[in-house]
Protein backbone atom coordinates (compact mmCIF):
# COMPACT_ATOMS: atom_id res chain seq x y z
CA UNK A 1 0.00 0.00 0.00
CA UNK A 2 1.45 3.56 -1.38
CA UNK A 3 0.71 7.19 -0.37
CA UNK A 4 -1.03 8.60 -3.49
CA UNK A 5 -2.40 12.05 -4.43
CA UNK A 6 -5.80 11.31 -3.24
CA UNK A 7 -7.58 12.69 0.03
CA UNK A 8 -7.49 10.11 3.01
CA UNK A 9 -11.63 9.78 2.17
CA UNK A 10 -10.97 8.77 -1.08
CA UNK A 11 -8.07 6.19 0.04
CA UNK A 12 -10.24 4.73 2.88
CA UNK A 13 -13.40 4.54 0.36
CA UNK A 14 -11.26 2.77 -1.81
CA UNK A 15 -9.77 0.25 0.16
CA UNK A 16 -11.56 -0.35 3.40
CA UNK A 17 -8.52 -2.09 4.73
CA UNK A 18 -6.95 0.95 4.88
CA UNK A 19 -5.35 3.14 7.82
CA UNK A 20 -4.48 6.37 7.90
CA UNK A 21 -1.61 7.19 10.22
CA UNK A 22 -1.88 10.89 11.40
CA UNK A 23 1.29 12.20 13.11
CA UNK A 24 1.71 14.34 15.78
CA UNK A 25 4.89 14.64 16.52
CA UNK A 26 4.95 18.01 15.75
CA UNK A 27 2.33 19.35 17.57
CA UNK A 28 1.29 16.94 20.46
CA UNK A 29 4.55 15.73 21.01
CA UNK A 30 5.70 19.17 20.67
CA UNK A 31 3.79 20.47 23.44
CA UNK A 32 5.39 18.03 25.66
CA UNK A 33 7.06 19.53 28.49
CA UNK A 34 10.65 20.64 27.86
CA UNK A 35 10.57 20.59 24.01
CA UNK A 36 10.47 23.35 22.13
CA UNK A 37 12.14 22.73 18.69
CA UNK A 38 13.26 25.31 16.27
CA UNK A 39 11.30 25.73 12.46
CA UNK A 40 14.76 24.16 10.75
CA UNK A 41 14.45 21.09 13.07
CA UNK A 42 10.85 21.17 12.60
CA UNK A 43 11.22 20.79 8.62
CA UNK A 44 14.05 18.19 9.11
CA UNK A 45 11.27 15.82 11.35
CA UNK A 46 9.14 16.45 8.67
CA UNK A 47 11.06 15.52 5.92
CA UNK A 48 11.59 12.59 7.63
CA UNK A 49 7.80 11.81 8.47
CA UNK A 50 7.08 12.06 4.65
CA UNK A 51 10.13 9.75 4.29
CA UNK A 52 8.29 7.45 6.53
CA UNK A 53 5.46 7.61 4.68
CA UNK A 54 2.53 8.97 6.93
CA UNK A 55 -0.25 9.94 5.57
CA UNK A 56 -0.88 13.51 7.36
CA UNK A 57 1.60 15.22 9.43
CA UNK A 58 -0.10 17.67 12.21
CA UNK A 59 2.44 20.35 11.68
CA UNK A 60 1.35 22.52 14.46
CA UNK A 61 -1.06 24.82 16.02
CA UNK A 62 -0.69 27.71 13.54
CA UNK A 63 -2.67 30.57 16.01
CA UNK A 64 -0.76 29.70 19.02
CA UNK A 65 2.60 31.95 18.26
CA UNK A 66 4.51 33.58 15.46
CA UNK A 67 7.13 30.78 15.44
CA UNK A 68 4.86 28.18 15.14
CA UNK A 69 2.82 29.73 12.33
CA UNK A 70 6.15 30.00 10.68
CA UNK A 71 7.43 26.34 10.88
CA UNK A 72 3.93 25.48 9.59
CA UNK A 73 3.74 27.24 6.62
CA UNK A 74 7.67 26.29 6.02
CA UNK A 75 6.62 22.86 6.25
CA UNK A 76 3.42 23.25 4.38
CA UNK A 77 6.00 24.99 1.71
CA UNK A 78 8.84 22.59 1.60
CA UNK A 79 7.71 19.12 2.58
CA UNK A 80 5.46 16.64 -0.48
CA UNK A 81 4.31 13.62 0.19
CA UNK A 82 1.99 13.43 3.27
CA UNK A 83 -1.48 15.95 3.88
CA UNK A 84 0.03 19.35 5.93
CA UNK A 85 -2.96 19.50 8.84
CA UNK A 86 -3.33 22.41 11.53
CA UNK A 87 -4.78 22.23 14.37
CA UNK A 88 -7.26 25.13 15.17
CA UNK A 89 -9.87 26.44 17.71
CA UNK A 90 -13.25 27.10 16.84
CA UNK A 91 -12.55 31.16 16.47
CA UNK A 92 -12.71 31.81 12.57
CA UNK A 93 -9.61 34.15 13.11
CA UNK A 94 -7.74 30.62 14.23
CA UNK A 95 -9.40 29.27 11.32
CA UNK A 96 -8.10 31.61 9.23
CA UNK A 97 -4.42 31.86 10.56
CA UNK A 98 -4.53 27.93 10.09
CA UNK A 99 -5.47 27.96 6.51
CA UNK A 100 -3.14 30.74 5.98
CA UNK A 101 -0.19 29.00 7.53
CA UNK A 102 -0.95 25.19 5.74
CA UNK A 103 -2.22 26.69 2.11
CA UNK A 104 1.00 26.22 0.07
CA UNK A 105 1.27 22.60 0.57
CA UNK A 106 -0.67 20.35 -2.28
CA UNK A 107 -3.06 18.69 0.07
CA UNK A 108 -4.13 20.82 3.30
CA UNK A 109 -6.46 19.97 6.29
CA UNK A 110 -7.69 22.48 9.21
CA UNK A 111 -8.21 20.20 12.26
CA UNK A 112 -11.36 22.44 13.97
CA UNK A 113 -11.76 21.55 18.16
CA UNK A 114 -13.69 22.72 20.94
CA UNK A 115 -14.27 20.47 24.28
CA UNK A 116 -17.49 18.56 25.05
CA UNK A 117 -17.07 17.30 28.78
CA UNK A 118 -18.98 19.25 31.24
CA UNK A 119 -16.06 20.09 33.13
CA UNK A 120 -13.89 20.97 30.12
CA UNK A 121 -16.87 23.58 29.18
CA UNK A 122 -17.77 24.31 32.73
CA UNK A 123 -14.17 25.25 33.93
CA UNK A 124 -11.93 25.98 31.07
CA UNK A 125 -14.16 27.41 28.19
CA UNK A 126 -16.97 28.85 30.23
CA UNK A 127 -19.60 27.99 27.80
CA UNK A 128 -22.68 26.25 27.46
CA UNK A 129 -23.27 23.20 25.45
CA UNK A 130 -25.64 25.32 23.03
CA UNK A 131 -22.73 28.00 22.49
CA UNK A 132 -20.19 24.45 21.91
CA UNK A 133 -22.98 23.70 19.47
CA UNK A 134 -22.92 26.67 17.75
CA UNK A 135 -19.14 27.42 17.64
CA UNK A 136 -19.04 24.11 16.27
CA UNK A 137 -21.10 24.97 13.34
CA UNK A 138 -19.21 28.18 12.37
CA UNK A 139 -15.79 26.78 12.62
CA UNK A 140 -16.41 23.90 10.43
CA UNK A 141 -18.35 25.48 8.02
CA UNK A 142 -15.64 28.24 7.93
CA UNK A 143 -12.82 25.83 7.48
CA UNK A 144 -14.60 24.12 4.74
CA UNK A 145 -15.10 27.09 3.05
CA UNK A 146 -11.12 26.86 2.96
CA UNK A 147 -10.22 23.51 2.25
CA UNK A 148 -13.05 19.65 1.81
CA UNK A 149 -10.50 18.17 4.02
CA UNK A 150 -11.63 18.76 7.42
CA UNK A 151 -11.31 17.40 10.87
CA UNK A 152 -13.34 18.13 13.84
CA UNK A 153 -12.42 16.43 17.72
CA UNK A 154 -14.55 16.85 20.59
CA UNK A 155 -11.70 17.65 23.34
CA UNK A 156 -12.13 14.76 26.07
CA UNK A 157 -14.25 13.18 24.02
CA UNK A 158 -14.39 10.12 26.59
CA UNK A 159 -15.47 11.95 29.52
CA UNK A 160 -17.86 13.73 27.49
CA UNK A 161 -21.79 13.01 27.96
CA UNK A 162 -22.17 10.39 24.93
CA UNK A 163 -25.53 12.22 23.62
CA UNK A 164 -23.65 15.46 23.73
CA UNK A 165 -21.14 14.76 22.15
CA UNK A 166 -22.91 13.17 19.23
CA UNK A 167 -25.37 15.86 18.26
CA UNK A 168 -22.08 17.97 18.14
CA UNK A 169 -20.53 15.44 16.10
CA UNK A 170 -23.74 15.24 14.12
CA UNK A 171 -23.30 19.36 13.35
CA UNK A 172 -19.84 19.08 12.86
CA UNK A 173 -20.80 16.46 9.87
CA UNK A 174 -23.26 18.57 8.51
CA UNK A 175 -21.41 21.46 8.14
CA UNK A 176 -18.45 19.89 6.09
CA UNK A 177 -16.15 17.92 8.48
CA UNK A 178 -14.70 14.78 6.92
CA UNK A 179 -12.89 12.79 10.02
CA UNK A 180 -14.63 12.30 13.39
CA UNK A 181 -11.74 12.69 15.80
CA UNK A 182 -12.60 10.78 19.43
CA UNK A 183 -9.57 12.08 21.49
CA UNK A 184 -9.42 10.51 24.66
CA UNK A 185 -7.79 13.58 26.08
CA UNK A 186 -6.34 12.45 29.65
CA UNK A 187 -6.12 8.84 29.08
CA UNK A 188 -9.08 7.85 31.04
CA UNK A 189 -10.20 5.07 28.63
CA UNK A 190 -9.80 1.24 28.80
CA UNK A 191 -9.63 -0.44 25.43
CA UNK A 192 -13.51 -2.46 25.24
CA UNK A 193 -14.84 0.55 26.54
CA UNK A 194 -13.07 3.01 24.16
CA UNK A 195 -14.22 0.76 21.58
CA UNK A 196 -17.43 0.88 22.21
CA UNK A 197 -17.94 4.07 22.37
CA UNK A 198 -16.21 4.79 18.88
CA UNK A 199 -18.52 1.79 17.29
CA UNK A 200 -21.82 3.91 19.35
CA UNK A 201 -20.66 7.12 17.36
CA UNK A 202 -20.33 5.35 14.19
CA UNK A 203 -24.11 3.94 14.73
CA UNK A 204 -25.46 7.61 15.78
CA UNK A 205 -23.47 9.89 14.06
CA UNK A 206 -25.10 9.63 10.44
CA UNK A 207 -22.80 10.81 7.06
CA UNK A 208 -20.12 10.07 5.12
CA UNK A 209 -16.93 10.17 7.26
CA UNK A 210 -13.55 8.32 8.68
CA UNK A 211 -13.69 7.90 12.41
CA UNK A 212 -10.23 8.06 14.65
CA UNK A 213 -8.76 7.49 17.50
CA UNK A 214 -6.31 9.71 19.59
CA UNK A 215 -5.15 8.02 22.75
CA UNK A 216 -3.13 9.49 25.39
CA UNK A 217 -1.13 7.29 27.32
CA UNK A 218 -1.75 8.82 31.29
CA UNK A 219 -2.75 4.90 32.08
CA UNK A 220 -0.01 3.38 29.74
CA UNK A 221 -3.33 2.19 27.69
CA UNK A 222 -2.71 4.58 24.36
CA UNK A 223 -1.59 1.95 21.55
CA UNK A 224 -4.34 -0.39 23.35
CA UNK A 225 -7.09 1.70 23.66
CA UNK A 226 -6.32 3.24 19.85
CA UNK A 227 -6.03 -0.59 18.44
CA UNK A 228 -9.05 -1.30 20.25
CA UNK A 229 -10.78 1.66 18.19
CA UNK A 230 -9.31 -0.14 14.73
CA UNK A 231 -11.14 -3.56 15.50
CA UNK A 232 -14.28 -1.11 15.96
CA UNK A 233 -14.00 0.04 12.60
CA UNK A 234 -11.83 3.62 13.19
CA UNK A 235 -9.60 4.10 9.97
CA UNK A 236 -7.33 6.83 11.37
CA UNK A 237 -5.07 7.02 14.50
CA UNK A 238 -3.35 9.58 15.75
CA UNK A 239 0.09 8.77 16.97
CA UNK A 240 3.56 10.21 17.78
CA UNK A 241 6.93 9.03 17.20
CA UNK A 242 8.37 7.84 20.54
CA UNK A 243 4.80 7.94 22.35
CA UNK A 244 6.05 11.68 22.21
CA UNK A 245 2.95 13.99 23.31
CA UNK A 246 1.22 16.02 26.88
CA UNK A 247 1.86 14.36 29.89
CA UNK A 248 2.54 10.77 29.91
CA UNK A 249 2.15 11.37 25.85
CA UNK A 250 0.21 9.68 22.60
CA UNK A 251 0.23 6.02 21.46
CA UNK A 252 3.36 5.34 19.82
CA UNK A 253 3.37 5.48 16.23
CA UNK A 254 6.03 2.60 15.79
CA UNK A 255 3.87 0.08 17.98
CA UNK A 256 0.68 1.19 16.05
CA UNK A 257 2.55 0.22 12.72
CA UNK A 258 4.21 -3.04 14.36
CA UNK A 259 1.35 -3.93 15.96
CA UNK A 260 -0.71 -4.15 12.75
CA UNK A 261 1.54 -5.78 10.79
CA UNK A 262 2.87 -8.72 13.17
CA UNK A 263 -1.17 -8.94 13.98
CA UNK A 264 -2.64 -8.05 11.06
CA UNK A 265 -4.24 -11.98 10.90
CA UNK A 266 -5.78 -10.96 14.53
CA UNK A 267 -6.83 -7.52 12.85
CA UNK A 268 -8.43 -8.82 9.61
CA UNK A 269 -5.61 -7.51 7.10
CA UNK A 270 -5.55 -4.46 7.76
CA UNK A 271 -2.64 -1.96 6.97
CA UNK A 272 -1.16 1.15 6.47
CA UNK A 273 1.63 2.63 4.06
CA UNK A 274 4.52 3.18 6.40
CA UNK A 275 7.95 2.00 5.51
CA UNK A 276 8.56 0.25 8.77
CA UNK A 277 12.31 0.15 8.07
CA UNK A 278 12.59 4.22 8.56
CA UNK A 279 11.30 3.13 12.32
CA UNK A 280 14.17 3.10 13.95
CA UNK A 281 15.40 6.24 12.48
CA UNK A 282 12.98 8.37 12.62
CA UNK A 283 12.81 7.20 16.35
CA UNK A 284 16.56 8.06 16.72
CA UNK A 285 16.20 12.05 14.63
CA UNK A 286 13.06 12.82 17.07
CA UNK A 287 14.70 11.98 19.74
CA UNK A 288 18.17 13.88 18.99
CA UNK A 289 16.36 16.72 18.40
CA UNK A 290 13.62 16.58 21.63
CA UNK A 291 16.44 15.36 23.82
CA UNK A 292 13.59 13.04 25.29
CA UNK A 293 15.96 9.82 25.38
CA UNK A 294 14.05 6.57 24.28
CA UNK A 295 13.93 3.80 26.55
CA UNK A 296 16.30 0.80 26.71
CA UNK A 297 13.52 -1.41 26.59
CA UNK A 298 10.74 0.48 24.57
CA UNK A 299 8.78 -1.55 22.15
CA UNK A 300 10.04 -1.78 18.35
CA UNK A 301 12.91 1.22 19.16
CA UNK A 302 14.44 0.83 21.98
CA UNK A 303 17.53 -0.41 22.22
CA UNK A 304 17.39 -3.69 24.14
CA UNK A 305 14.31 -4.31 21.74
CA UNK A 306 16.20 -7.14 20.09
CA UNK A 307 18.75 -7.87 22.34
CA UNK A 308 18.99 -11.40 23.99
CA UNK A 309 20.72 -11.92 27.44
CA UNK A 310 19.92 -14.76 29.00
CA UNK A 311 21.84 -18.51 27.34
CA UNK A 312 18.60 -20.20 26.85
CA UNK A 313 17.00 -17.22 24.75
CA UNK A 314 20.66 -16.92 23.00
CA UNK A 315 20.50 -20.47 22.10
CA UNK A 316 16.94 -20.64 20.72
CA UNK A 317 17.93 -17.63 18.81
CA UNK A 318 21.05 -19.11 17.29
CA UNK A 319 19.07 -22.07 15.73
CA UNK A 320 15.99 -20.33 15.23
CA UNK A 321 15.21 -16.60 15.60
CA UNK A 322 11.80 -17.12 15.92
CA UNK A 323 12.13 -18.34 19.09
CA UNK A 324 12.05 -15.18 20.69
CA UNK A 325 11.69 -12.65 17.83
CA UNK A 326 8.15 -11.74 16.66
CA UNK A 327 9.37 -8.98 14.35
CA UNK A 328 12.43 -8.72 11.98
CA UNK A 329 14.74 -6.37 13.33
CA UNK A 330 15.46 -5.18 9.81
CA UNK A 331 11.80 -4.48 9.05
CA UNK A 332 11.95 -1.47 11.51
CA UNK A 333 15.30 -0.49 10.74
CA UNK A 334 17.27 -1.90 13.55
CA UNK A 335 19.64 -4.23 11.58
CA UNK A 336 23.20 -4.15 11.70
CA UNK A 337 24.32 -1.31 8.68
CA UNK A 338 27.75 -0.68 10.11
CA UNK A 339 29.16 1.55 6.57
CA UNK A 340 32.72 1.16 5.52
CA UNK A 341 33.49 4.62 5.18
CA UNK A 342 36.31 5.84 7.49
CA UNK A 343 38.76 8.10 7.27
CA UNK A 344 40.35 7.17 3.98
CA UNK A 345 36.95 7.60 2.23
CA UNK A 346 36.51 10.63 -0.01
CA UNK A 347 34.26 13.49 -0.43
CA UNK A 348 32.18 12.02 -2.73
CA UNK A 349 31.79 8.13 -1.24
CA UNK A 350 30.67 10.41 1.79
CA UNK A 351 28.08 12.05 0.14
CA UNK A 352 26.70 9.35 -1.72
CA UNK A 353 26.24 7.27 1.21
CA UNK A 354 24.14 10.54 3.15
CA UNK A 355 22.05 10.46 -0.39
CA UNK A 356 21.36 6.90 0.12
CA UNK A 357 20.36 7.97 3.49
CA UNK A 358 18.12 10.62 2.10
CA UNK A 359 20.27 14.00 3.09
CA UNK A 360 20.84 15.60 0.02
CA UNK A 361 23.82 17.71 1.19
CA UNK A 362 25.66 19.69 -1.21
CA UNK A 363 27.68 23.37 -0.99
CA UNK A 364 28.88 24.53 1.86
CA UNK A 365 26.61 22.23 4.07
CA UNK A 366 28.22 19.07 2.32
CA UNK A 367 31.73 20.93 2.96
CA UNK A 368 31.64 21.55 6.27
CA UNK A 369 29.44 17.91 7.19
CA UNK A 370 32.38 16.41 5.43
CA UNK A 371 35.57 18.24 7.31
CA UNK A 372 33.53 17.39 10.70
CA UNK A 373 33.34 13.81 9.15
CA UNK A 374 37.10 13.39 8.34
CA UNK A 375 37.63 14.77 11.89
CA UNK A 376 35.87 12.26 13.42
CA UNK A 377 37.00 9.20 11.08
CA UNK A 378 40.28 10.01 12.57
CA UNK A 379 39.70 9.19 15.50
CA UNK A 380 36.96 6.37 15.53
CA UNK A 381 37.85 3.74 12.63
CA UNK A 382 34.10 2.91 11.50
CA UNK A 383 31.20 5.13 11.37
CA UNK A 384 28.15 3.97 11.47
CA UNK A 385 24.58 5.14 10.00
CA UNK A 386 23.74 6.37 13.69
CA UNK A 387 26.77 8.13 13.81
CA UNK A 388 26.26 10.11 10.29
CA UNK A 389 22.72 10.78 11.43
CA UNK A 390 24.16 12.41 14.41
CA UNK A 391 27.04 14.14 12.39
CA UNK A 392 24.66 15.47 10.11
CA UNK A 393 21.92 16.74 12.79
CA UNK A 394 24.97 18.74 14.33
CA UNK A 395 25.86 20.43 10.98
CA UNK A 396 22.58 21.13 9.18
CA UNK A 397 20.47 21.25 11.90
CA UNK A 398 22.04 24.38 12.83
CA UNK A 399 21.45 27.58 11.54
CA UNK A 400 24.18 29.35 13.47
CA UNK A 401 26.97 31.56 11.76
CA UNK A 402 29.23 30.99 14.08
CA UNK A 403 30.63 33.41 16.28
CA UNK A 404 33.53 31.52 18.46
CA UNK A 405 34.87 28.22 17.17
CA UNK A 406 36.74 26.01 19.40
CA UNK A 407 40.15 24.95 18.41
CA UNK A 408 41.46 22.98 21.19
CA UNK A 409 40.52 21.87 24.67
CA UNK A 410 42.72 20.56 26.71
CA UNK A 411 41.91 18.66 30.44
CA UNK A 412 44.13 17.47 33.42
CA UNK A 413 43.46 16.35 36.78
CA UNK A 414 41.53 13.66 38.32
CA UNK A 415 40.55 11.89 41.71
CA UNK A 416 43.52 13.63 43.24
CA UNK A 417 44.29 16.98 41.80
CA UNK A 418 41.32 19.89 40.65
CA UNK A 419 40.25 19.41 36.94
CA UNK A 420 41.89 22.09 34.91
CA UNK A 421 41.13 22.68 31.38
CA UNK A 422 42.97 25.26 28.48
CA UNK A 423 40.54 25.99 25.49
CA UNK A 424 41.42 27.89 22.36
CA UNK A 425 38.82 29.55 20.63
CA UNK A 426 38.77 32.03 17.68
CA UNK A 427 36.66 34.89 17.02
CA UNK A 428 36.49 36.68 13.33
CA UNK A 429 40.28 35.09 13.14
CA UNK A 430 41.76 35.97 16.71
CA UNK A 431 42.81 33.30 18.93
CA UNK A 432 41.87 33.56 22.61
CA UNK A 433 43.16 30.85 25.46
CA UNK A 434 41.99 30.59 29.07
CA UNK A 435 42.61 28.46 31.81
CA UNK A 436 40.38 27.22 34.26
CA UNK A 437 39.45 24.93 37.25
CA UNK A 438 36.30 22.67 37.69
CA UNK A 439 34.17 20.56 39.63
CA UNK A 440 34.93 18.32 37.11
CA UNK A 441 36.47 18.37 33.88
CA UNK A 442 33.31 19.52 31.69
CA UNK A 443 33.05 22.29 34.58
CA UNK A 444 36.42 23.43 34.11
CA UNK A 445 36.12 23.65 30.22
CA UNK A 446 32.92 25.23 30.41
CA UNK A 447 34.56 27.62 33.13
CA UNK A 448 37.66 28.06 30.42
CA UNK A 449 35.03 29.15 27.69
CA UNK A 450 33.48 31.42 29.91
CA UNK A 451 36.38 33.32 30.13
CA UNK A 452 37.82 33.00 26.67
CA UNK A 453 34.19 34.27 25.64
CA UNK A 454 33.97 37.04 28.19
CA UNK A 455 29.83 35.70 28.15
CA UNK A 456 29.04 34.37 31.44
CA UNK A 457 26.07 32.91 33.30
CA UNK A 458 24.59 29.64 34.27
CA UNK A 459 24.27 26.36 32.64
CA UNK A 460 21.06 24.79 33.37
CA UNK A 461 21.25 21.12 31.87
CA UNK A 462 23.12 18.83 30.90
CA UNK A 463 22.57 15.18 29.35
CA UNK A 464 24.86 13.38 27.70
CA UNK A 465 23.92 10.75 24.83
CA UNK A 466 26.16 7.88 23.31
CA UNK A 467 24.82 7.67 20.01
CA UNK A 468 25.29 3.59 19.22
CA UNK A 469 26.26 2.59 23.21
CA UNK A 470 29.04 0.70 22.13
CA UNK A 471 32.49 1.56 24.46
CA UNK A 472 34.00 3.15 21.36
CA UNK A 473 30.41 5.37 20.62
CA UNK A 474 30.23 9.17 20.04
CA UNK A 475 28.97 11.14 22.79
CA UNK A 476 25.97 14.18 21.29
CA UNK A 477 25.74 16.60 24.71
CA UNK A 478 23.02 18.89 24.88
CA UNK A 479 22.92 21.49 27.36
CA UNK A 480 21.05 25.01 28.17
CA UNK A 481 22.84 27.98 29.02
CA UNK A 482 21.45 31.09 30.76
CA UNK A 483 22.71 34.52 30.33
CA UNK A 484 20.12 37.41 31.54
CA UNK A 485 17.25 35.12 31.49
CA UNK A 486 17.87 34.60 27.66
CA UNK A 487 18.37 30.91 27.73
CA UNK A 488 19.51 29.01 24.96
CA UNK A 489 20.12 25.13 24.28
CA UNK A 490 23.21 24.03 22.49
CA UNK A 491 24.39 20.44 21.09
CA UNK A 492 28.12 18.89 20.52
CA UNK A 493 29.03 15.74 19.02
CA UNK A 494 32.45 14.13 19.87
CA UNK A 495 34.34 10.82 20.57
CA UNK A 496 35.64 12.43 23.30
CA UNK A 497 32.55 13.66 26.15
CA UNK A 498 34.74 16.79 27.08
CA UNK A 499 35.42 17.87 23.67
CA UNK A 500 31.41 17.51 22.75
CA UNK A 501 30.73 19.37 26.40
CA UNK A 502 32.81 22.27 24.69
CA UNK A 503 31.37 22.52 21.63
CA UNK A 504 27.88 21.88 22.63
CA UNK A 505 28.42 25.12 25.25
CA UNK A 506 30.08 27.39 22.67
CA UNK A 507 26.76 26.33 20.17
CA UNK A 508 24.80 27.78 23.30
CA UNK A 509 26.82 30.69 23.74
CA UNK A 510 26.82 31.69 19.71
CA UNK A 511 23.27 31.80 19.78
CA UNK A 512 22.64 33.71 22.78
CA UNK A 513 25.46 36.23 21.21
CA UNK A 514 23.47 36.56 17.77
CA UNK A 515 20.04 36.82 19.57
CA UNK A 516 21.45 39.33 21.66
CA UNK A 517 23.06 41.04 18.86
CA UNK A 518 20.48 40.78 16.30
CA UNK A 519 17.64 40.78 18.36
CA UNK A 520 15.95 38.52 16.73
CA UNK A 521 12.55 36.30 17.91
CA UNK A 522 15.00 33.52 20.28
CA UNK A 523 12.78 30.45 19.07
CA UNK A 524 14.12 30.52 15.52
CA UNK A 525 17.01 30.31 17.27
CA UNK A 526 17.01 27.58 19.84
CA UNK A 527 17.45 24.54 19.44
CA UNK A 528 15.87 21.16 21.62
CA UNK A 529 14.62 21.92 24.75
CA UNK A 530 16.49 18.63 25.75
CA UNK A 531 16.52 19.70 28.86
CA UNK A 532 14.23 19.15 31.79
O1 LIG B 1 -5.81 15.37 23.34
C1 LIG B 1 -6.59 16.08 22.70
O2 LIG B 1 -7.78 16.17 22.96
C2 LIG B 1 -6.02 16.85 21.59
C3 LIG B 1 -7.01 17.50 20.68
C4 LIG B 1 -6.60 18.85 20.27
C5 LIG B 1 -7.25 16.60 19.51
O3 LIG B 1 -4.85 16.87 21.40
ZN1 LIG C 1 -3.83 15.20 22.50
Amino acid sequence: MSITDSSPVEIVAADPNRIIIFDTTLRDGEQSPGISLDQGEKVEIAEQLARLGVDVIEAGFPIASQGDFESVQAIARSVSGPVICGLSRTALKDVDRCWEAIEPATRRRIHVFIATSETHMKHKLRMTPDQVKAETASAVAHARNYTSDVEFSPEDASRSDFDFMCEVLQIAVDNGATTLNIPDTVGYGMPAEYATRLADVRNFVKGDYIISTHCHNDLGMAVANSMAAVHAGARQIECAINGLGERAGNAALEEIVMAMRTRSDYYGGIDCAIRSEELARTSRLVSRLTGYAVQYNKAVVGRNAFAHESGIHQHGMLSDPSTYEIMDPAAVGQGETKIVLGKHSGRHAFADRLKTMGYDLSGDALDSAFTRFKELADRKVELSDADLEALVAEEIGDTVHYAFQLVSVDCRGGSTTTPTATVVVTHDGESMEATAEGGGMVDAACQAIKMATGVHGTLTGYTVHSVSGDVDALADVALRFNVDGLSMPGRGLSTDVVEASARAFLNAINRIVRVQKSGEDPTKVARPGSLR
